[in-house]
């Protein structure tokens, strides 16, 4: 009865498993692996989240297929903030980021086509592809001292059916953004082959770095899709408010909008209160980042005092995004690993092959878990070694 496109295998793999054991057993558990920032006792502004909901304007439906022009020139202030200048009729506004890639995606691809995507990276992307009949090629993030991307094998993954080339700026797990020369090379690659960027950016405020990184939001060499939202950015992932902006060459883009307007008229996912808030919402981004930054380097500093008092294992350069990348030896796999971390040292962090790197040796942790908690696990996961 069901389309092939859903034979996803539903099993839990063995780590799920083991940690709704753990759970169900009642013992306790340190958590690396939190990525919901409503749970990382970050102190919010909560009237002014909860105001910013009861707009009166909210009791008229007055819908715009690209999102409502207040909010959307909240977005374009929030570049113009950055230095980029984005205009508001550039800006879709989206349920989350994921509905920005169904959009795309359904935009670019006829079914079968394929879209690059960055390898090690974010695994929602498999199931995005598959619901919309898209095909990933995966092309390598090579490691040294840094990651960057691998372009003799981005080259050769390309055929006559891809579409699209995804960046993640910064990426997630890895922490990289992409370069300025890394840019000036996708520019090249895809303008001269049709192929469109596609930049998820919903980290990019979340820099390690003394200089604040570039955007993809106004690339004018070739057709470019930049995302992002207040998920990461203003640490409220409930909202479901994020937003997708087109820029490159003027007639490709004001093609590509006025399809992608089609697809947002046909939904009109996002609610009116939601869309009223954002202008409020955008700015407890500050006081969100000053506290996620100051965390995140804690944690990462933590990390490093800890590493030093040992041989066996190291991080991976982190250039901004809330997570880091752990080496360790590799004498199992990287699942069996975190499951042995979970019942013998009641830590929970999550196994690279998850995010698909190349071999075995790698586990992730978050950098937004609260300090203490981020402490002792971090102790009981070398003490493995
Ligand atoms: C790289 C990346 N893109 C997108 C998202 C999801 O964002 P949203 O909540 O806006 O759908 C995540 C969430 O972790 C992410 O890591």
């Amino acid at each position: 009865m069901f389309a092939d496109r859903t034979n996803w295998n539903l099993q839990a793999n063995p780590l799920s498993e083991a940690l709704a054991q753990h759970r169900a057993a009642g013992k306790p558990l340190l958590d690396l692996t939190a990525s919901n920032p409503t749970e990382c006792g970050f102190d919010y502004d909560s009237r002014a989240i909860l105001q910013s909901l009861a707009n009166p304007a909210s009791l008229a439906y007055d819908p715009d297929p690209r999102g409502l022009p207040g909010a959307r020139q909240a977005v374009a202030a929030y570049y113009a903030a950055r230095g980029v200048s984005v205009t508001a009729d550039s800006v879709i506004l989206t349920t989350g980021t994921s509905e920005a890639y169904s959009f795309v995606f359904r935009t670019l691809c006829n079914p079968g086509d394929e879209i690059l995507i960055p390898e090690p990276s974010y695994p929602l992307f498999a199931f995005l592809a598959d619901i919309q009949d898209v095909k990933l090629v995966r092309y390598p993030l090579d490691y040294d001292y840094g990651w960057q991307i691998n372009f003799h094998a981005l080259r050769q993954s390309i055929t006559s059916r891809t579409r699209g080339v995804i960046v993640v700026h910064p990426n997630n797990p890895t922490g990289n953004f992409t370069k300025p020369h890394e840019l000036e090379k996708l520019n090249e690659i895809c303008a001269a082959r049709n192929l469109a960027i596609i930049a998820d950016e919903v980290f990019l405020d979340f820099t390690l770095q003394d200089q604040a990184p570039f955007s993809f939001a106004r690339n004018p060499a070739s057709l470019t899709f930049t995302m992002s939202g207040l998920s990461k950015i203003s640490g409220v992932p409930q909202m479901k408010a994020a937003w997708l902006i087109t820029s490159g060459p003027e007639q490709l883009q004001a093609q590509a909008l006025a399809r992608l307007e089609v697809s947002a008229d046909t939904y009109l996912s996002m609610n009116a209160p939601v869309q009223w808030a954002i202008p409020a919402l955008l700015e407890q981004r500050r006081p969100f980042q000053t506290q996620l930054l100051a965390r995140v380097r804690k944690n990462l500093a933590g990390l490093d005092r800890e590493l030093a008092t040992q041989k066996s294992c190291a991080r991976l350069v982190v250039e901004g995004g809330w997570y880091a990348v752990l080496r360790v030896p590799a004498t199992r796999s990287d699942e069996e690993l975190a499951v042995e971390l979970l019942t013998q040292k009641n830590v929970y962090v999550h196994p690279g092959h998850f995010y698909d790197f190349p071999s075995e040796g790698f586990l992730i942790v978050s950098l937004i878990t609260h300090e203490s908690e981020f402490a002792a696990g971090v102790k009981l996961l070398l003490s493995m070694f």
